[in-house]
């Protein structure tokens, strides 16, 4: 028998090639911390900061697209107030307003010259007092950009497991708020994917019905409809979820938003993800159960566009929101937030 290895509840380099490849962060020049442009390497905080001991961070993650003249932000008056209703959930008070904080991302944006991008404001609670009350330790906010590639792997489709970890209870921690601490669950989900030899896992919510994944949000196609979870099986109100419907419902497909149980996964003819990092990505298999015919409709890929195929559906929304999102397509439903940084990367869609 082979020695076991040191830490054998680690991750086992080699298992999901695809997933595994590390996403370093690229450091920029400059972050927006209350209300100042800091150099990056000042963007610092204590050990003894709240937020280190007891979670204590709501954050948003949003992309910055190129576009054919210029770049353009996705969505984000949306994400900032989903910030500030995350803040609100945990008593979280934010000096700024909606419009300030929009302000602070073009800012950080347009100071880095860097897009596209990815884009991650953070409000925590920092360094004060060691007791779990937050009282005492102030609010931070910090909003840092910086270059950013694709999120889920899998070229064809991803391969997907169901998790034995459940998504957080009702009335434990609060699905709605994007906070720090939730994504200690996510990583639990992601690192049993990942050592599994999965790209992601779907976690199921408290009563064993479709929730999302560890940071996406779940779309299944049967039968020409479409169907997602709803916000009360603890599931994020994703932008890229409101998006998707918005987009499917324009192209003509009826979406309904209800409980999934666990094998409509299985026996459906799509199933794709939705995220600000993970876009649009369509699933190939879940528990090794493969999806459809196997030929899941990957964005951008024209060779299935003859007649109604399988993956049809993923496919048109996905075209639609990069159409929109690389300025390629209209911007009908006022998505885009125009920063004066000439895009580094020609867009595609
Ligand atoms: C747990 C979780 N669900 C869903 C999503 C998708 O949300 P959005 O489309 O706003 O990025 C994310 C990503 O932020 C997430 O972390």
């Amino acid at each position: 028998m082979p020695p076991l290895a040191r830490y054998p509840y680690l991750y086992v380099p080699g298992k999901s090639k695809e997933h595994s490849k590390p996403m370093p962060i690229q450091a920029t020049s400059k972050i927006w911390h209350n209300g100042n442009l800091i150099p990056w390497e000042q963007a610092n905080i204590h050990v003894m900061s709240h937020v280190v001991h007891y979670g204590s961070s709501v954050f948003e993650g949003i992309r910055c697209y190129g576009q054919p003249k210029g770049s353009a932000v996705f969505r984000l008056p949306e994400h900032m107030q989903r910030l500030l209703d995350s803040a609100k959930i945990y008593r979280m008070e934010i000096p700024y307003t909606l419009d300030e904080l929009c302000a602070a991302v073009v800012d950080v944006i347009e100071a880095n010259e860097v897009a596209p991008c990815y884009i991650r404001p953070i409000v925590l609670r920092g360094y004060g007092e060691i007791g779990v009350s937050p009282k005492g330790s102030p609010i931070e906010v910090y909003i840092a950009n910086f270059p950013w590639g694709k999120y889920v792997a899998g070229q064809g489709g991803a391969d997907v497991c169901i998790s034995s970890w459940n998504r957080l209870a009702p009335n434990t921690m609060p699905a709605l708020a994007k906070a720090g601490a939730n994504y200690m669950n996510s990583q639990l989900i992601r690192m049993e994917a990942d050592i599994n030899g999965y790209v992601e896992g779907i976690a199921l919510d408290v009563n064993g019905l479709i929730s999302e994944g560890s940071g996406e949000n779940v779309f299944v196609v049967r039968n020409g409809v479409i169907y997602t979870p709803q916000l009360g099986n603890s599931a994020l109100s994703g932008i890229t979820r409101d998006s998707a419907i918005a987009i499917a419902r324009h192209l003509g497909y009826t979406v309904s938003e209800q409980p999934i149980p666990r094998e409509m996964l299985y026996i459906a003819d799509e199933v794709f993800f939705t995220g600000t990092a993970a876009e649009v990505t369509p699933i190939r298999s879940v528990d090794r159960i493969v999806i459809g015919d196997g030929k899941p409709g990957v964005p951008g890929d024209r060779s299935s566009s003859q007649g109604w195929k399988s993956g049809e559906i993923t496919r048109k929304i996905g075209d639609e929101f990069l159409g929109i999102a690389n300025g390629l397509k209209p911007d009908r439903f006022g998505w885009l937030t125009p920063v004066k940084v000439n895009a580094a990367q020609p867009a595609s869609a």
